[in-house]
């Protein structure tokens, strides 16, 4: 399919790229980025003649190669392992542009901007009482951090755009870039672009949080998209509802359409997925069959039963109160004690913000309290471990009979369907009613109420006593939905949709 896309380049845009630089004793070394956004993407873009994804220097090393590039240009091949082409390759390869910025303006960008501030305000963390507090500190930062990072970002883009005879489809990621669209569309009016947004929107009301003048240029910024993607319908709803009470726009919000001057801009919903190849492929690899029978012989011994979670520290994933339910289920329930074992692989996530330093000491604090409390026969009933590694949670997923995901909200969540392709215990999703993937799975799945410590307590009891049945036939629908709407649909149905607006269709 890829090949006859479009007939026209395709130009990529996400701060992270899809691979990183680094260094240790032996030199260079690059990795490949993690996750379905990565796979979905290059494996797009290195079947296309024409495109490239620009991304920003996420490393020391990034900024050097960067450097060593006119422009930051180099072009890649991710097959077997990811590694730079010099002269022309051979084969698939991916043309990245990397773009380095003042490390300031990027603190300011990333660090105070998009994470925490945007962050924050799209998962509703902010509690309002005591924050935010927004000083002049900040507004300096979105004018010398986000808008200029954005600048420069959408510069490189309409660099890359003008160099394609100033034609082009171009795909802008996420939260960190919502001013990029309305800059690139005024110099090179001719292209088709999507926005999408890999997070919650939420509604006009929590965007009053930011002063007027900033979520008006934000929301402007976005509307120079011919369409913003989201993954829910109620994320698209709500974005439409924004630009209506926020900007006065006229708005169809059945269509889910906008009118600005004469351009019609369209919000959709793509709900993102997993490569289920790709993940059966790990699952099957010696690694994760290993990982597996050691975590079987340790939690699943003499019929023990085991809860998993699988989460970056993001204070949005809502670690502590899933732990307080946890700690409730046993309170309520000491037949349990001993009998079921909570396993949490948490990936550190930006821990230069304060807010998530603060958050993953008080994370700590209370699994030492539930395992001082419920410890029975020298087992501790929670087995926290800090670690990014992924053969190990894919082990969890196989072999667990239980996985929460309690997130206060989450765009999609794909651990759930992470786990709804591979496991194999007929295990139970218990899932958070505020995560994206509740909009397919939910009904396969016992839902988690994020706030509500009781239910989310009685819901773990259903989910450990549900019968075999009935465990199995939700896992397997489950599983067949993810098959179905995998990653390549997600991508897929944005492309139809592009090509119909482009006309070619
Ligand atoms: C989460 C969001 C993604 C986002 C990513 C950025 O995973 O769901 O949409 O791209 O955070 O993470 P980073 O580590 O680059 O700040």
């Amino acid at each position: 399919m890829a090949e006859t896309l479009f007939d026209l380049p395709l130009v990529l845009l996400s701060n992270r790229g899809p691979l990183t630089f680094d260094r240790d004793s032996s030199g260079r070394t690059v990795s490949r980025g993690s996750g379905g956004l990565v796979s979905a993407l290059a494996g797009l873009a290195e079947h296309l003649d024409d495109h490239v994804w620009v991304c920003g220097a996420a490393s020391e090393e990034d900024a050097a190669v960067a450097r060593e590039n006119t422009d930051g240009r180099v072009a890649v091949q991710m097959h077997p392992f990811p590694h730079v082409v010099e002269g022309d390759p051979d084969g698939p390869a991916l043309r990245v542009r990397i773009v380095e910025t003042d490390p300031a303006a990027y603190a300011d960008f990333y660090g105070v901007w998009s994470n925490p501030i945007l962050w924050f305000i799209q998962h509703g963390l902010y509690g309002r009482t005591l924050s935010p507090v927004l000083t002049q500190s900040d507004h300096t930062a979105f004018e010398s951090g986000y808008a200029a990072v954005n600048l420069a970002y959408a510069d490189a883009v309409v660099d890359e755009v003008r160099a394609r005879g100033g034609k082009a489809v171009v795909l802008l990621q996420d939260y960190h870039f919502y001013l990029v669209a309305e800059h690139v569309r005024r110099q090179c009016p001719d292209v088709v672009l999507t926005h999408f947004i890999h997070i919650p929107w939420p509604s006009a009301d929590d965007w009053r949080i930011l002063p007027p003048a900033i979520r008006e240029r934000l929301l402007y910024g976005l509307l120079g998209s011919d369409v913003v993607g989201f993954h829910t319908r109620r994320y698209a709803t709500h974005f439409v509802q924004s630009v209506q009470e926020l900007l006065g726009l006229p708005v169809d919000l059945d269509e889910l359409t906008i009118t600005v001057g004469d351009r019609t801009v369209r919000a959709r919903y793509y709900p993102i997925s997993v490569d289920p190849a790709a993940l059966d492929s790990v699952a099957g690899s010696a690694e994760v069959v290993e990982y597996a029978a050691t975590l079987e012989q340790f939690f699943r011994d003499e019929g023990r039963q085991l809860v998993v979670r699988v989460d970056r520290t993001d204070p949005s994933k809502n670690v502590v109160r899933g732990f307080l339910a946890f700690g409730a289920l046993l309170d309520q329930h000491p037949e349990l004690v001993g009998r079921v074992g909570f396993l949490a692989l948490l990936q550190p996530s930006r821990t230069d913000v304060t807010e998530y330093a603060d958050y993953i000491a008080l994370v700590g604090a209370v699994v030492a309290e539930i395992n001082a409390r419920h410890t029975k026969d020298g087992r501790q009933p929670i087995d926290l471990r800090m670690v990014e590694d992924f053969p190990l949670a894919v082990a969890a997923y196989k072999v667990c009979d239980v996985l929460m995901v309690s997130a206060i909200a989450d765009g999609m969540n794909l651990v759930a369907k992470e786990v709804a392709v591979v496991n194999q215990r007929d295990g139970v999703l218990a899932l958070s009613e505020n995560v994206g993937a509740h909009e397919e799975l939910g009904e396969f799945a016992v839902t988690l109420h994020p706030f509500d410590i009781q239910q989310m307590a009685e819901a773990l009891y259903e989910a450990l006593t549900m019968p075999a049945p009935d465990r199995h036939r939700r896992m397997q629908a489950a599983g067949e939905q993810v098959r179905t709407y995998d990653v390549a649909r997600w991508l897929n149905d944005q492309i139809d949709d592009l090509r119909r607006l482009a006309g070619f269709v």
